[in-house]
């Protein structure tokens, strides 16, 4: 038994380094995240994934003019909407993690990959044995008119194995053209000692598995599980560390899965897929109209679909309202998920500036989703929302809005305009209220939609309820 081991304190929601506990992350300022990890066994060499003596050669520094560069051809998967999420397919040697809670379909999605794609794959698995896969793969409808020709006929590979090092000896002797790895908290080195799912563990398997994909060339998926608060487990940094972050979200109750970009150093972070779990596996839905507009038969009133950003994601969201008059004394005013004085403010421009008498109003107003928006851009719908309640008459549907409001009653410019508009277009919606100063350098005919520029929520009113 060595003497003393080596032991290093990271944080274990940052992956933040340091030799001695602290009570709070001088990093990211979590308070108690500090564990200690064994990080004795470290080499002298760095470790490799190629076997002894397979050593690559070291770089030396190039004049950028004589790096040879030729575009490698993206490889194209079955699922469209995984495509573009990728920025078009994926690159060869590039490394992505999938992100998202437990149970929402991470394994079935990657697998379905695994299944369908026209290459040899290798499906690593520390959670699921090789029958638990096979069980699941049976689930999976294969499409029967699947493109793929006998002479390319997919080959899947499954390996229930948690040690790097052993995983590569596989790998050097199956020379996979897809890696994928569920999930990465599993997996261990054995030139580190703490336990798998560790912060120093997590690091260290994706930091050999990412020279293992930019050597080789061979792309690699790794799974990653996400916390409560919605943060991909185990340090930010492995964040930092691949190519790309996708992060597969949804309902468990619900049957429609997102998956998004958060970070693409081949593409835009702007693209978004939706899938629908099924009994046979998860189906792309080509057109996310069909999940709003289901819902949306009955044309209630006081609803009406905002936009707004969440990071620097565009999310389409529902505000409901109720106003109806109060029976007791003061009127009730009640808010979920938006602020309350915010609410109060805007009741106060409509009944200013529209003459709406809500003084005598109760008004309830909710975000659906169980949302909190902060983003500005949507106070247009929640007056279109207010007024559309009061009237009891609904919005025209395939309708959206983004303006700040103010106290004139003037809307106001938002932020991304474009962006906006593009995540309303892709989910099917045909109209847009924006504000005037949002229109200068935005490219209206780029869009299938109907865009309205306008100055005055009264202006809104005119056109959609009155
Ligand atoms: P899974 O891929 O195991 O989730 P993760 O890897 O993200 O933890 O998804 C499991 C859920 O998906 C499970 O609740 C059952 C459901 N499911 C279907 O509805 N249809 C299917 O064909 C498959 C394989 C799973
Ligand atoms: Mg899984």
């Amino acid at each position: 038994m060595a003497a003393k081991l080596k032991t290093s304190y990271f944080c274990q929601n940052c992956g933040y380094q340091s030799a001695k506990w602290m009570g709070k992350c001088p990093s990211c300022q979590q308070w108690n995240s500090f564990a200690e990890e064994i990080i004795a066994k470290e080499d002298k060499a760095k470790p490799t994934w190629r076997s002894e003596g397979k050593q690559s050669v070291a770089p030396k520094p190039k004049p950028i003019a004589e790096i040879d560069y030729t575009e490698q051809p993206r490889h194209i998967t079955p699922d469209k909407e995984l495509n573009r999420v990728l920025g078009g397919g994926i690159v060869p040697g590039s490394i992505v993690l999938i992100g998202g809670e437990p149970g929402i379909g991470k394994s079935t999605l990657l697998l379905q990959i695994a299944l369908n794609m026209p290459l040899k794959v290798l499906y690593i698995s520390g959670e699921e044995s090789e029958q638990q896969i096979k069980m699941r793969a049976e689930r999976i409808e294969l499409p029967e008119n699947k493109s793929i020709t006998p002479a390319t006929q997919s080959e899947c590979f499954i390996l229930t194995e948690t040690n790097t090092q052993h995983i590569f000896k596989h790998i050097e002797q199956l020379e996979p053209e897809l890696l994928i790895v569920d999930s990465i908290q599993t997996m261990a080195t054995s030139h580190i000692e703490s336990a798998a799912g560790s912060v120093s563990q997590v690091r260290e398997c994706t930091a050999e598995l990412l020279r293992y994909a930019k050597e080789s060339g061979t792309p690699v998926f790794l799974i990653g599980h996400i916390t409560k608060e919605g943060t991909l487990a185990g340090p930010k940094v492995l964040e930092h560390m691949v190519d790309t972050v996708l992060q597969f979200e949804g309902d468990r109750h619900l049957t429609y899965r997102i998956l998004r970009t958060i970070k693409n150093r081949f593409g835009s972070t702007s693209e978004l897929g939706i899938y629908e779990m099924r009994t046979g596996g998860l189906r792309e839905v080509g057109n996310p109209s069909e999940i709003l507009l289901s819902q949306r038969d009955d044309h209630l009133s006081g609803i009406s679909i905002g936009t707004t950003l969440e990071g620097n994601r565009p999310l389409l969201i529902e505000v409901q309202s109720l106003v109806s008059a109060a029976t007791y004394g003061t009127p009730q005013r009640s808010s979920t998920g938006f602020d309350a004085k915010r609410l109060n403010m805007l009741l106060a421009v409509l009944e200013k500036r529209g003459g709406y008498r809500l003084g005598t109003q109760d008004v309830f107003l909710n975000i659906a989703g169980g949302f909190r928006v902060e983003d500005p851009a949507i106070d247009l719908a929640v007056c279109l929302s207010i007024v559309s309640s009061y009237e009891d008459i609904a919005i025209p549907p395939h309708t959206c809005f983004a303006g700040e409001v103010g106290l004139g009653g003037e809307i106001r410019a938002v932020s991304r305009i474009e962006n906006r508009i593009a995540e309303a277009e892709k989910l099917g919606f045909r109209q847009i209220f924006i504000s005037r100063y949002n229109t200068k350098g935005l490219e209206m005919s780029r869009f299938n939609m109907k865009i309205h520029p306008v100055a005055h929520v009264g202006e809104v009113i005119q056109k959609l309820i009155v």
